[in-house]
C-alpha cells in the first residue's frame, strides 16, 4: 500500500481547481519570531500550457477552433490527442454594477489537438512530432452551422459554465488543463501521474508539514508556505516571486511582533527559506541526458540542487543544513547537477533568497517528464518530502 500522505496527495491534485492563476501565503505566527526567525517554504503554482487569446474563437469550413498562446515551456506534443477542458477567471459587472471576479471550470471535456494520422506525417517517428507555434496549435471545440458566429458562440459556453449572462462579461483568463484524473501506477502501485506534479506536488507536501498538528504545537518560529504564479515565465509579476508580495507579507507579520525596525531584520537574519520545486529523475531509456556522477532515482528521496551560476539558491551551508534535517526525519536525500552541456533550469529560490536576503537550499522530489501534460514521480518520494519539510518547521 502507497503511504497515505500519497493518497491524500493524488486526491488533492484530482480536485485541484487548475486555473493556476494564483499566489498565496499559508502562516502560522510564533511570538519569539525576532529570535527564532522563520521557516518559508516557497513553491509555485502555476504550470507549463496553453492560454486562450482574447479573441481566439474562429471558424473555418464549419469547425470552430480556439487560438492559444503558449505559456512558459510545455512539451507541445503531449497535448495532442488529449481529453482537454479549460479553467480560469471571469471578471464581470454584476447586479449592482460592480466589477466581480469569479472562478470557472468546464468539467466535461471541451477541446482537443487531434493528431495528424501517420499516413500524412510518415515520418512522425524519425523526425518527431513538431507543431508550428502559430498555425498548428489552435484548438478544436465545435462544429457550427452556416449562421452561428465562433465568438458569440464561445461567449456563450463561457456563460453557461459560469452562470454569468454573457452580456456582463468584460474579460478573462483561461487556461487549458487535462481532465483525465492522476492515478497510481506500477506494479506495486509505487508511481503516480497526473498533470501538474510540478509544482503542486510541492506546494501539497509544504501544506501538509504544516497542517501538521504536532508541528505547529512544537514550532517556535513562524511557519510560512509562500506559493508563487509565473515561475513559469520567469515570475516577474506583481504576484511572482520576483515581485514585492512576499516581502510585504513577512513585513507585516514582523511589524506585529514588534514595531522596531531592527527587530525585523533580525528576525530576517535567523531565517531560512527551502525553495521547493520537482527535481529530474533518472529515465533508463535516456542515459545521456544525465551527468552521469549526479543521477537522482524516484522513490530515493528528495533532491538538494545544485548550480554554480546559481541558478538553483543552495550553497554549503544551507545544503548543510537540509542534509541533518533529513537525517533527523529519518528520510534519504540525493544530489543533482545538471549537466554543462544543457541549460540548466531554475526556481523561485535563487530570486526569493536574493530579494530577502535570506539563506535557502533548492530541493525537490524527483519526477519524469517535467512539463508534459502527463508527468509522473514516486510515490514514497512525497511522504518523504513531507517528512522533512515537517523536520525543517520544527526545528
Ligand atoms: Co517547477
Amino acid at each position: 500500500m502507497p503511504p497515505k500522505a500519497a493518497n491524500a496527495a493524488v486526491n488533492h491534485l484530482r480536485n485541484k481547481s487548475r486555473a493556476s492563476i494564483s499566489t498565496a501565503c499559508v502562516v502560522s505566527t510564533s511570538s519569539s519570531t525576532v529570535e527564532s526567525g522563520l521557516r518559508i517554504v516557497g513553491a509555485h503554482t502555476d504550470s507549463p500550457g496553453f492560454r486562450i487569446r482574447p479573441n481566439g474563437a474562429t471558424v473555418s469550413d464549419g469547425l470552430a477552433r480556439l487560438g492559444v498562446e503558449i505559456y512558459g515551456g510545455p512539451i507541445l506534443a503531449t497535448f495532442t490527442d488529449r481529453d482537454l477542458s479549460l479553467a480560469g477567471r471571469i471578471s464581470f459587472l454584476d447586479d449592482g454594477k460592480h466589477l466581480t471576479h469569479q472562478l470557472v471550470r468546464f468539467n466535461q471535456p471541451l477541446l482537443r489537438l487531434p493528431n495528424l494520422a501517420i499516413h500524412m506525417n510518415r515520418g512522425v517517428n524519425e523526425d518527431g512530432l513538431k507543431l508550428h507555434k502559430q498555425n498548428e496549435l489552435p484548438l478544436l471545440f465545435a462544429q457550427l452551422t452556416a449562421g452561428q458566429l465562433p465568438k458569440p458562440y464561445f461567449l456563450e459556453l463561457l456563460a453557461q459554465a459560469s452562470g454569468i449572462d454573457a452580456t456582463r462579461i468584460l474579460s478573462w483568463d483561461l487556461a487549458v488543463y487535462d481532465t483525465q484524473k492522476g492515478a497510481l501506477w506500477g506494479a506495486n502501485q509505487e508511481f503516480y501521474a497526473d498533470s501538474q506534479i510540478d509544482n503542486l506536488a510541492s506546494c501539497h507536501a509544504a501544506l501538509q508539514a504544516l497542517l501538521n498538528d504536532a508541528v505547529l504545537n512544537s514550532a517556535e518560529s513562524t511557519l510560512v508556505c509562500a506559493f508563487f504564479d509565473h515561475e513559469e515565465i520567469g515570475s516577474e509579476s506583481h504576484i511572482g516571486a520576483g515581485g514585492s508580495f512576499l516581502a510585504d507579507v513577512l513585513q507585516r507579520i514582523n511589524a506585529a511582533a514588534s514595531t522596531e525596525r531592527e527587530d525585523s531584520a533580525r528576525a530576517l537574519a535567523h531565517s531560512f527559506l527551502i525553495s521547493a520545486d520537482m527535481a529530474h529523475a533518472y529515465q533508463p531509456n535516456f542515459p545521456a541526458a544525465y551527468d552521469a556522477d549526479h543521477r537522482v532515482f524516484v522513490n530515493q528521496g528528495p533532491v538538494i540542487k545544485s548550480n554554480a551560476n546559481r541558478r538553483y539558491s543552495s550553497e554549503s551551508v544551507s545544503i548543510a543544513h537540509f542534509i541533518r534535517w533529513c537525517e533527523e526525519a529519518g528520510v534519504p536525500h540525493q544530489r543533482y547537477t545538471h549537466r554543462s552541456d544543457l541549460p540548466c533550469g531554475s526556481t523561485i529560490g535563487p530570486i526569493a533568497s536574493a530579494k530577502l536576503g535570506i539563506r535557502s537550499v533548492d530541493v525537490g522530489c524527483p519526477m519524469w517528464a517535467m512539463h508534459s501534460i502527463r508527468e509522473s514521480a514516486g510515490v514514497q518520494d512525497h511522504d518523504y518530502m513531507i517528512r522533512v519539510l515537517e523536520r525543517f518547521f520544527s526545528d
